[in-house]
């Protein structure tokens, strides 16, 4: 391996997250306006092209590596990449070969997927209300995803739920969603909402549900103790003694975890962004396609990383007064 990549801040790059497609079966309130225009095809890098982009930064020692969306299984032939990238996961090159999906259509792929080396997922869930689902994700269907989780535990996989805190459409579900998690042995993270993309109409600010408020919540029910688990992830975890399960919070907005962030994120066009919250970012598609010798690319993702910034951006209250960030989550991959 070579030397790991460092950024200006000192901090160790060690976790990749992959956005292998910006199309999504879903358009979640949140993450996409209902006429989301999507890349040409052709804009999108090759599954060849992600392969040799990904083993660069393994290669640079990325250890983790996580594959996002949009919906990263709606990508045709997706099962080739995963099952390419389990060769890393058997040099002991990569430690994690993982997903953040939706779920619909994990009841296709679980099996799969565990074959490919992939022991967890991050699956993206709400709401247990059949029509409130379907209306935060515009027209999703929640029983398929349910299958989808179904199919996922049965293959062997880890499965944690990942729920952005909504007021006024959530909050009646705290303990509903905490105990359903546990009665199936899954860890559940709740996240921020954080204002990217287009609103179409809807009040972000209003959704806005702090989550050390929410905790509060958990804390008049159960009890709950900090824990030093990491993942890799930017999840502070408490452990409920009542369900033996443990919740992530994710909170950008409230207390920022940028002084150990340890990831980049690849767009599915292959530019390289340092920051979910910030607008820096590299193309790495050009020299990719420049030379087929991978000393260039390498050069091009070492200049990236020595761009890092310190931390994001992320400010309601600035960000109403100067209009929202345009990227869309589905863009960066969350
Ligand atoms: P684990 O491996 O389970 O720890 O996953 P993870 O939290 O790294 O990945 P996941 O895809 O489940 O991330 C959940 C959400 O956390 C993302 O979709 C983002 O909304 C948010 N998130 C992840 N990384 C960052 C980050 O670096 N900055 C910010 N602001 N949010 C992040
Ligand atoms: N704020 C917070 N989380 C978001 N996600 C998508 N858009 C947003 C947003 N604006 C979450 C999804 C999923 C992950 C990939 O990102 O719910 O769990
Ligand atoms: Fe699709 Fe996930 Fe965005 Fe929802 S949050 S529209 S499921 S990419």
């Amino acid at each position: 391996m070579k030397t790991a990549l460092i950024d200006p801040f000192q901090r160790a790059i060690s976790y990749l997250r992959v956005s292998v497609t910006d199309r999504c079966d879903f358009r979640c309130v949140y993450c996409m306006s209902e006429n989301m225009q999507f890349l040409p095809k052709k804009e999108l890098l090759s599954l060849e092209e992600l392969d040799r982009m990904c083993a660069t930064f393994i290669r640079l020692g990325v250890k983790k590596l996580r594959i996002t969306g949009g919906e990263p299984l709606v990508r045709r032939d997706i099962m080739t990449f995963f099952r390419s990238m389990s060769r890393h996961l058997d040099s002991g090159d990569l430690h994690e070969l993982t997903l953040t999906t939706n779920g619909s259509q994990l009841h296709r792929f679980a099996d799969d997927l565990y074959a490919a080396g992939v022991r967890r997922v991050n699956v993206s869930l709400d709401t247990l209300e059949e029509a409130k689902f379907a209306r935060v994700t515009r027209w999703g269907r929640l029983p398929q995803v349910l299958k989808g989780i179904d199919a996922a535990q049965k293959a062997g996989l880890k499965v944690k739920i990942n729920t952005v805190a909504l007021k006024g459409f959530n909050e009646d579900e705290l303990f509903t969603l905490t105990e359903w998690c546990a009665s199936r042995g899954m860890d559940l993270t709740f996240i921020e909402v954080m204002p990217m993309g287009d609103l179409g109409g809807e009040d972000r600010v209003g959704q806005y549900w702090a989550l050390d408020d929410l905790r509060a919540q958990l804390a008049t029910r159960y009890s709950l103790s900090d824990i030093p688990k990491r993942t890799g992830g930017p999840a502070r975890y408490s452990r409920v003694a009542e369900t033996g399960q443990d919740i992530g919070f994710i909170t950008p907005l409230t207390h920022n975890f940028c002084e150990s962030c340890n990831r980049v994120r690849l767009t599915c066009t292959g530019e390289l962004y340092m920051c979910l919250g910030q607008e820096d970012m590299a193309d790495l598609r050009a020299p990719l396609r420049a030379s087929d010798d991978d000393a260039v690319l390498e050069n091009a993702i070492r200049a990236a990383i020595s761009l890092k910034p310190k931390g994001h951006d992320f400010d309601y209250s600035r960000q109403r007064a100067d209009g929202q960030m345009t990227r869309h989550m589905s863009h960066t991959g969350g």
